[in-house]
């Protein structure tokens, strides 16, 4: 008979070459911390938490993890809570994106290292949860994301202020002199007012969003507010849902994320309006099971799926709304013909036993049915050309429709800072119809892609009433953003891409409907420019140096070359 797989505190004894002196030495000192012998002997779970003074969309971790744990303990098994980094999307400079890939190192080798039979993982804010699930992907022990929730929007002056797309548009009025620097700082201290992550469909509640649709969530968790009692409630539930999971040693990520289960999530992003950021995040979720997402699948998916949910940034409700109005449950129930139903859950059931009943209830307002849809077509689209061989994306559904069929001429930035320093000059040579381009911050550049690609108009379009204008980069964008703004330019410039080739005066066409992004200007022309590229700066040492030696493209999900699994 084979010998059974050690549990418990049992599990990954640390090695001193004497099996049995490490499981005494171990239990010992478990007992130091007033365990009885009893429980040491329950299977553990662990709860990755990443609470921290520089996130406050995870205030709530303290009274999460009891709740986890209550819901562990009833269940049979001995919670045991561990913590990782965190990473707070508004406290890290560069950008927090530099640093999802070493969370989710960080996650996967404390789950593996540490002596645990499941593990939840309690994260919300934009790049901890795709953290989480990358590691707990990677180390395939069982293993249950639970989000921190979104914020509260709350009334001001007649309307309701939620982080963070009233955060841009009331700063995009200040910029064009429509509001007061005294009315500035007041709304500066009502736009987050409640604890959680961002109050819209910004990349978090994406992000939460698509744990669920993957089924590394229970049922109706994403969109439950941070602050409300069901969040304890699902936080208890999740605990229990684990121990079972810690007791029966399945299901394991590996057989949740599979190729038809990101296909769903990546409908699901499409029908939700999701945000840009998740088709990266994603991307890497998918990669570290060896599942492709393929930018050419994006654009058929898109065409088929229809975007349902009226809700900022481009529509009119916050995340609370959504669970109100039934949850992203009600989503998949819309959605179900187009899903794959067999994939499996953490529950333990398929995703069309999930869906077997219809929601009890529906805010239509909120949640159109299929006949009704926001759009008869998917939010996020590709665009390919000779400007980005790799890809790039648009968030259509965010996007004025009216620059969709245009060419433009190109005015560039050629860094971050050459748009920090020319971008509200009066002398930049610049009009409406111009195509703004910068260069140099995609995932390979010292800035490590940050949410740039939202490039300000400049103040003196601005000032004259422009609201939009065709932006091109290689960066990314807020999920709380919107504009006709094209990011992810693949190759990027710092990996001599064609974008570091663009000169302000050329001519770029864009035609969403071919999804097609072309620079005009000659092959020969191009090959004499890049004969002039000078190389990119490279770090010498320090988690820089590792970033900029294995960082992959946005195609790749801009994870580490050596965390991918290769396709199965
Ligand atoms: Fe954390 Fe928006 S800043 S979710």
């Amino acid at each position: 008979m084979a010998p059974t797989k050690p549990r418990g505190l049992r599990r990954n004894l640390t090695n001193y070459g004497d099996l049995d002196f490490a499981l005494y030495l171990r239990r010992s000192f478990a007992r130091s911390m007033g365990y009885s012998v009893e429980m040491l002997e329950r299977p553990i779970v662990g709860i990755a938490v990443s609470g921290s003074g520089f996130n406050n969309c995870h205030r709530t971790m303290p009274e999460l993890t009891e709740a986890v744990k209550r819901g562990v303990l009833a269940a049979g098994g001995l919670p045991l809570e561990f913590p990782t980094i965190s990473l707070g999307e508004i406290f890290l400079s560069p950008t927090s994106l530099m640093f999802r890939n070493l969370m989710s190192v960080d996650v996967e080798e404390m789950i593996r290292a540490q002596p645990m039979d499941a593990c939840v993982l309690i994260g919300g804010c934009d790049k901890t949860v795709p953290a989480q699930l990358m590691g707990a992907a990677s180390a395939d022990l069982p293993a249950i994301q639970l989000v921190t929730g979104p914020m509260l929007a709350m009334p001001y002056r007649g309307e309701r202020l939620g982080a963070c797309t009233d955060c841009r548009r009331f700063w995009g009025r200040y910029r064009a002199g429509a509001v007061s620097t005294d009315e500035i700082q007041q709304i500066e201290g009502q736009l987050a007012t409640t604890a959680g992550t961002c109050a819209v469909m910004g990349t978090a509640s994406t992000m939460a969003c698509i744990a669920e649709a993957l089924g590394m969530a229970l049922p109706g968790s994403a969109a439950i507010p941070a602050v409300h009692a069901d969040r304890l409630r699902m936080a208890e539930a999740t605990g229990a849902r684990a121990a079972a999971m810690a007791i029966s040693g399945a299901p394991c990520p590996s057989q949740i994320i599979t190729e038809q289960s990101v296909e769903n999530a990546l409908r699901v992003l499409l029908a939700i309006g999701g945000s840009t950021n998740a088709i990266i995040h994603l991307t890497a979720i998918a990669g570290r099971r060896g599942v492709q997402v393929p930018l050419q699948r994006l654009n058929q998916l898109s065409d088929e799926t229809p975007v349902l949910l009226d809700l900022k940034p481009t529509g009119e409700h916050y995340l609370q709304d959504l669970h109100a109005g039934g949850g992203l449950i009600a989503v998949l129930w819309a959605l179900r013909d187009l899903l794959h139903q067999d994939c499996l859950t953490v529950t333990g059931q398929t995703l069309g036993e999930r869906l077997r009943e219809p929601p009890p209830y529906v805010d239509a307002r909120v949640i159109r049915s299929r006949d009704q849809p926001i759009s008869s077509q998917g939010g996020l689209i590709a665009l390919f050309g000779n400007l980005a061989p790799q890809g790039a994306i648009l968030k259509r559904s965010a996007a004025d429709p009216a620059l969709f069929e245009r060419e433009g001429r190109a005015v560039v930035f050629e860094s971050l800072e050459d748009l920090a320093a020319r971008i509200d000059d009066p002398a930049l040579d610049v009009v409406p119809d111009d195509f703004l381009v910068l260069k140099y911050a995609g995932p390979r550049s010292p800035s490590g892609m940050p949410e740039a690609g939202y490039l300000p108009i400049p103040k003196k379009l601005a000032q004259t009433g422009v609201k939009d204008m065709v932006r091109i980069s290689d960066a990314r964008m807020s999920g709380t953003a919107y504009g006709t703004v094209i990011l992810h330019v693949t190759p990027d410039a710092a990996s001599g891409g064609p974008l570091a080739l663009v000169r302000s005066g050329d001519r770029i066409a864009l035609s969403v409907s071919k999804r097609a992004l072309t620079l005009r200007v000659d092959d020969a022309e191009l090959a004499r420019r890049r004969a002039g590229l000078t190389p990119a700066y490279r770090p010498t040492r320090g988690y820089a140096k590792l970033y900029a030696e294995h960082i992959m493209q946005a195609d790749a999900g801009c994870d580490f070359d050596f965390l991918r699994l290769p396709p199965a």
